[in-house]
């Protein structure tokens, strides 16, 4: 074959998009339910937005980005993720808080492809801007489990929660982390003692040194009151609403934007791309990019991840009614027919060409149609059809005013 698609790209074919669609419409219904309105932005935007947002110490910025000057010489990204358009649009259009945005977007990133892993992607994603109350962080991670268990039906989703403090608990946090990292230094991967210096809690999510860390200090340690009251107030909402959750305190996420609490929703044993959804909060962003002092928290939910644990759904859609004629008359009347079972929101299919009725009846059965509707010179003559169960075998003559 002369052309394939990109490295790291897919197809999304119409068995997946079928799952999609189910599933993005039992999640719109909810995501309605909470008050979130969808918005779409543009694929790219400014390069500063994000480097800005996303911060320039992290991989996304540092190699992951699509990159490229435009012909009037403006550097340009197509968006890597979607909460920093989010916000730019929020601010551009000058809109009231609070306000709670939902988006379906692909994402890209030029990473490594790997098995749920892919340069384009997609978020189903939400923002909710304007809120500072603890009351919205544990509702959105409830939302966001609520989509995936109930709407979605994926089982074993595990919420890990943790809080990362706010940029000046974080300072202080950050330096006693690299304290503790310099004296073990030795023992890090390349990449963690490159990270030492520059982002030393990104050790902390490492896969490979991560898990080897145990008596390192924790940032909860290093929050104060109101920040301490916060995480509190966001677990002790999760308890009462009976929505299961893991503290993780190596959950650091891989955005410079964050503050406060930061979650992932992780599907064990889905191999090393386990992280099907992920946010958190970030109370300095609308800020940085020149909004007043707005607190904010969302999520994204990786559907390609999700189409990868619901494989078993993708689904062929298949024409209920197969309309089969013998002769000109017959055809001229099923074209009548066809037109009024669409008219009922009823898939149904023809053979556009002209073929013999062993022909029609082989298209039929290749369609996986579930009933065919024979007409020849006798149904006309009768004012009925004959109704093949392609199941059973069974044919009936039937009043086609009846076909529903
Ligand atoms: P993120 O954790 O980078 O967060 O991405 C969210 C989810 O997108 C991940 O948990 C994963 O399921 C999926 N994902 C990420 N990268 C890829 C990839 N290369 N291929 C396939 N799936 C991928 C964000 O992007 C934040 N904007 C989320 C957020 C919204 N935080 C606050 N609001």
């Amino acid at each position: 074959m002369k052309f394939q698609k990109v490295k790291g790209t897919r197809d999304i074919l119409p068995e997946e998009w079928n799952l999609w669609e189910k599933l993005l419409a039992k999640a719109k219904k909810r995501l309605d339910a909470y008050g979130y309105d969808f918005i779409t932005t543009p694929t790219f935007e400014r390069t500063e937005l994000f480097v800005r947002s996303i911060g320039e110490v992290t991989d996304i910025v540092e190699k992951e980005m699509y990159t490229f000057t435009d012909r009037g010489g403006r550097s340009l990204t197509l968006r890597p993720e979607g909460t920093a358009p989010v916000v730019r649009a929020y601010l551009e259009n000058r809109m009231i808080p609070p306000v709670k945005l939902a988006y379906f977007m692909n994402m890209f990133r030029a990473e490594r492809p790997q098995k749920g892993r892919y340069r384009e992607f997609w978020h189903l994603g939400v923002e909710a801007i304007g809120i500072e109350n603890p009351l919205i962080d544990a509702e959105i991670i409830k939302m966001g489990y609520e989509i995936l268990t109930h709407d979605f039906g994926i089982e074993g989703v595990e919420v890990n929660l943790n809080t990362i403090g706010t940029a000046s608990e974080r300072k202080v946090y950050r330096e006693s982390l690299r304290r503790y990292l310099s004296q073990i230094v030795e023992s890090l991967c390349d990449d963690c003692q490159r990270r030492l210096d520059v982002n030393p809690l990104r050790v902390l999510d490492c896969k490979v040194d991560g898990p080897k860390l145990t008596d390192y200090p924790k940032i909860y340690d290093f929050l104060e009151d109101e920040s301490k009251k916060h995480f509190d107030m966001v677990k002790e909402y999760l308890e009462g609403w009976s929505v299961p959750y893991k503290l993780n305190p190596r959950l650091v996420r891989g955005l410079d934007y964050y503050t406060r609490t930061a979650f992932e929703f992780i599907l064990p044993g889905f191999g090393a791309q386990d992280a099907i959804g992920g946010g958190g909060r970030y109370d300095g962003l609308v800020k940085e990019l020149g909004g007043s002092d707005t607190p904010a928290i969302g999520f994204a939910i990786g559907m390609d991840r999700v189409s990868l644990s619901l494989q078993h759904l993708k689904e062929k859609r298949a024409p209920k009614y197969f309309i089969a004629t013998v002769g000109e008359e017959a055809r001229v009347y099923g074209i009548g027919l066809m037109e009024k079972i669409r008219r009922k929101g009823i898939r149904v299919e023809f053979s556009y060409e002209e073929k013999g009725l062993k022909a029609q009846m082989k298209l039929a059965n290749r369609l996986g149609s579930r009933y065919t509707i024979i007409i020849g010179e006798d149904e006309l003559n009768k004012n009925k059809v004959k109704l093949r169960d392609m199941e059973t075998g069974e044919e009936s003559l039937v009043d086609p005013k009846s076909l529903h």
